[in-house]
């Protein structure tokens, strides 16, 4: 494990869009597994900026998101699909037939995870996985729970993750109360991954995620026995960490 302390949230986003950015340049046709929520904004902006300066190319990129709300259409402005358009996708060259996304509208959210799984195979696995960090530790939308679980799946989504996210809705109650997230192993099986976590908020998780024992009561410490794994945390998210990793 590498950690990366940075010294603000745009250095993080800098130094993460420019290991992204490394990944496309050493293999073109890269799978890129992405994020949603706050904290990859920063990075889909740097991402932006290094495709106007001619600087990367994302015409042979694949993308696969993690997650997805069920019920949400991909023109929903609380949908990750919608996010993702108006985020990163809109922006640079990438081709829409080559962004996967889990659909949320799917008639059997069972028949589509197995789908995305299936899919996450045929494109044989992911290069670089983005991961942000939920409140309660969590990863995509791997919540807390009895056992991690390997596959793609339908999640009930938790009230602190619910509350946390209602940032990006008018209220509460139009917070879906289900998701389909993509399950460890698509995200342990990729060959690099990349945390990204900011904020005093996430101090002490991180430090839990990091260096407490591994469990699936806190679903990011699965990420200490992945064995290409940086983490990119501002100062304020290394708070907590051992003092060598402090900024
Ligand atoms: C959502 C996403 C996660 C993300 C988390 C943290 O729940 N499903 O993939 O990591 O939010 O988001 P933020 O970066 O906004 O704190």
């Amino acid at each position: 494990m590498k950690i990366i302390c940075t010294k603000d949230y745009e250095d993080l986003s800098r130094k993460a869009a420019e290991l992204i950015a490394e990944q496309i340049l050493l293999k073109p046709d890269s799978v890129l597994g992405l994020a949603t929520g706050g904290t990859p904004l920063g990075i889909y902006r740097c991402l932006t900026q290094l495709y106007r300066n001619d600087q990367i190319d994302f015409s042979s990129v694949t993308t696969l998101n993690l997650d997805e709300y069920v019920g949400m259409a991909p023109d929903n402005p609380g949908s990750y699909a919608y996010f993702m358009e108006q985020n990163l996708f809109s922006h640079v060259n990438i081709s829409p037939e080559r962004c996967h996304i889990p659909s949320g509208l799917a008639k059997s959210a069972d028949a589509e995870c197995r789908r995305y799984d299936q899919l996450i195979s045929v494109l044989g696995g992911i290069d670089l996985q983005l991961l942000g960090l939920g409140n309660n530790g969590h990863i995509g939308f791997n919540e807390p729970s009895d056992t991690f679980t390997a596959a793609t799946h339908c999640v009930a989504l938790s009230e602190s993750t619910r509350s946390a996210n209602a940032r990006f809705f008018s209220s509460l109650e139009e917070v879906p109360t289900q998701a389909i997230t993509m399950g460890m192993n698509g995200i342990m099986n990729a060959k690099q991954i990349l945390l990204c976590v900011s904020e005093t908020s996430k101090s002490e998780i991180l430090r839990e995620v990091l260096f407490g024992p591994v469990t699936p009561s806190v679903p990011g410490s699965v990420l200490q026995y992945h064995p290409n794994l940086t983490v990119i945390a501002d100062a304020d998210a290394c708070s907590c960490l051992p003092s060598e990793y402090r900024y």
